[in-house]
């Protein structure tokens, strides 16, 4: 059986799966915001590994409060299991940073659009994603910076040994978008506009000034 025959346990074949798709589309943007975050210095000093987060916290927390305003039921999927924005602020709260602060970290103006099932899967994708290069990072910030799940390092950690489990209840989802070529279109026109959105707010200096 060649390759591009070979079925998931899913009955998806891998060269025709959503995620495959989706893998491939944003590559580009991906490799632009993991370059985007290395010229932050981001595991060099403490105090540029603070202004990451600070800036991921403007993205995801308007983001996931979007999120949670859809009805997920259809999916199967429990939405608050998988937000991370609580994560962050236990994070920046280890790193001396009061909740008045905390409160006032400002909200991402341009997020992405989110108004339905299928562009909300392509949003989540990329988050999700994120928790998979989550791992490198986790252990970096651990080696560089010495900060662990329990010292401001848990977002990057997400789920940790449970990451592969978690990622793949969502491809699962996932690949259900995929069947139809409408639905499939909306998931990837989401995806890319979240990776290129938060791009632009990583890379925004305005946004960085107050960090
Ligand atoms: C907030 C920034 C980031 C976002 C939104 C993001 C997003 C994603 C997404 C969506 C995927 C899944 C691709 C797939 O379908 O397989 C992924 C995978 C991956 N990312 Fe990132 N990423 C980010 C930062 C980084 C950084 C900084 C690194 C480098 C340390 C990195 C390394 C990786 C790696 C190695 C994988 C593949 C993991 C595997 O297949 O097991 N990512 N990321």
């Amino acid at each position: 059986m060649s390759a591009s025959a070979f079925k998931q346990s899913n009955g998806v074949t891998e060269t025709d799966s959503l995620r495959m798709r989706l893998r491939t589309a944003t590559q580009t943007d991906h490799d632009r915001l993991e370059k985007l975050m290395e010229s932050l210095d981001f595991a060099v000093t403490l105090e540029s590994y603070t202004s990451l987060l600070l800036l991921l916290l403007g993205f995801h927390r308007p983001l996931e409060a979007r999120l949670l305003e859809l009805d997920w039921s259809e999916t199967g999927l429990d939405l608050k299991e998988r937000c991370k924005s609580h994560l962050l602020i236990a994070d920046l709260t280890h790193l001396g940073l009061d909740s008045d602060s905390i409160a006032r970290v400002r909200n991402c103006p341009h997020l992405p659009c989110a108004s339905t099932i299928p562009e909300a899967v392509g949003v989540l994708y990329v988050l999700e994603g994120s928790t998979l290069g989550g791992q490198l990072i986790s252990r970096r910030i651990k080696s560089e910076l010495g900060v662990s799940e329990v010292s401001g390092g848990s977002f990057f950690l997400a789920y940790g040994g449970k990451t592969g489990e978690m990622w793949r209840g969502f491809i699962e989802v996932l690949e259900r978008h995929g069947r139809d070529a409408a639905t499939a279109h909306l998931v990837e026109a989401a995806a890319l506009q979240t990776f290129q959105r938060l791009s632009a707010w990583i890379g925004d200096s305005d946004a960085r000034k107050q960090c």
